[in-house]
């Protein structure tokens, strides 16, 4: 659908929608560059505060993920004003508006409008040396792969929703939805990081695929390394908790993938489309205690910031599963 947009040809603009990155890159200056993103999604929890934090933790993130600090943020919203009250409505922007403070980030303003189904996120603009932003089309072969949330989102909210999520698990995930990916900037300003992406829609195998392409490299995946959010999550795959995005974004990645003895549902862990996930980094392996440091600092939710496989040498952007 993109195809179809006119060419953008301002040399300022450093990052376009052409490397299906995480957000638009446009420089202002010597050293400076606007980063900019817009995300909003319908409810995902049942709580309403949390829904609004996770909604905003995952609109941050893209800005995260380009290694960019935020610096204002507008709410964006539609809401069924005959069915939601007001109250619920208050609490989902002030979750939204806790994470923005959080974040350290100004609040500045946003749009409502009356909607079918609730829909709730942030435009967001953060600040980048463009020397130094982190984009996904750097990745070289080589470069260990390092992802900061464990997996599982889409397939433990689905359980959610039928009610066959265990309550602590339900807690866990909404922590780990609604944590910020702070170390992005951290990263790219000690120029520990060579490529990132953050994992969301796509799954992990999506985004994954995006950076190859985007940096014409391969990839491998040590699936037993990959972090879980739970062990449960077999039994939830086998009580067949899978979203439509999940499947649709394993059918897509199928035919990237080398996938050796992986079980199904070992792969359909790897196409979970997440929520807020994790940032998916490339990392030198001579910078890697550096760069465990850092997110250690920033209490990274996956276990010792695990490294979950490597970038390779390949024409294609194929993807080895061991
Ligand atoms: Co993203
Ligand atoms: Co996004």
């Amino acid at each position: 659908m993109l195809r179809h947009l006119p060419e953008q040809t301002d040399p300022n603009l450093l990052v376009g929608a052409a490397t299906a990155d995480d957000a638009g890159v446009y420089r202002i200056g010597r050293s400076r560059a606007l980063v900019q993103t817009v995300d909003f999604f319908t409810p995902i929890v049942d709580d309403a505060y949390a829904y609004g934090q996770i909604a905003a933790a995952n609109s941050l993130s893209d800005c995260y993920a380009m290694g960019a600090r935020p610096i204002t943020a507008m709410n964006i919203m539609g809401v069924p004003t005959d069915k939601v009250p007001p109250e619920v409505i208050a609490q989902i922007l002030r979750g939204g508006a806790d994470k923005v403070k959080e974040a350290g980030c100004a609040l500045v303003g946003g749009h409502t409008i009356k909607n079918p189904e609730p829909i709730y996120g942030l435009s967001v603009t953060g600040i980048v040396n463009p020397k130094r932003a982190l984009t996904n089309a750097k990745a070289r072969t080589g470069d260990l792969l390092v992802l900061t949330k464990p997996l599982g989102t889409g397939i433990v909210t689905t359980a959610i929703k039928r009610g066959l999520a265990p309550e602590a698990l339900e807690t866990t995930v909404i922590g780990i939805m609604a944590s910020l990916n702070t170390a992005g900037p951290e990263l790219a300003e000690k120029g520990l990081v060579r490529a990132a992406t953050d994992v969301t829609g796509f799954g992990l195998l999506g985004h994954l695929a995006s950076m190859c392409r985007a940096s014409q490299v391969g990839a491998e995946i040590d699936v037993a390394a990959l972090p879980l959010l739970s062990e449960q999550i077999w039994e939830l795959i086998q009580a067949d908790c899978v979203p439509g995005g999940t499947r649709a974004n394993l059918k897509t990645a199928e035919s990237l993938l080398d996938a050796n003895e992986t079980t199904d549902a070992q792969k359909l862990l790897l196409a979970d489309a997440q929520t807020s996930g994790g940032l998916l980094l490339c990392v030198r392996a001579a910078r890697l205690d550096a760069v465990r440091e850092v997110l250690h600092r920033h209490a990274t939710p996956a276990a010792a910031a695990a490294v979950i496989g490597r970038i390779v040498r390949s024409k294609e952007p194929r993807i080895t599963l061991r």
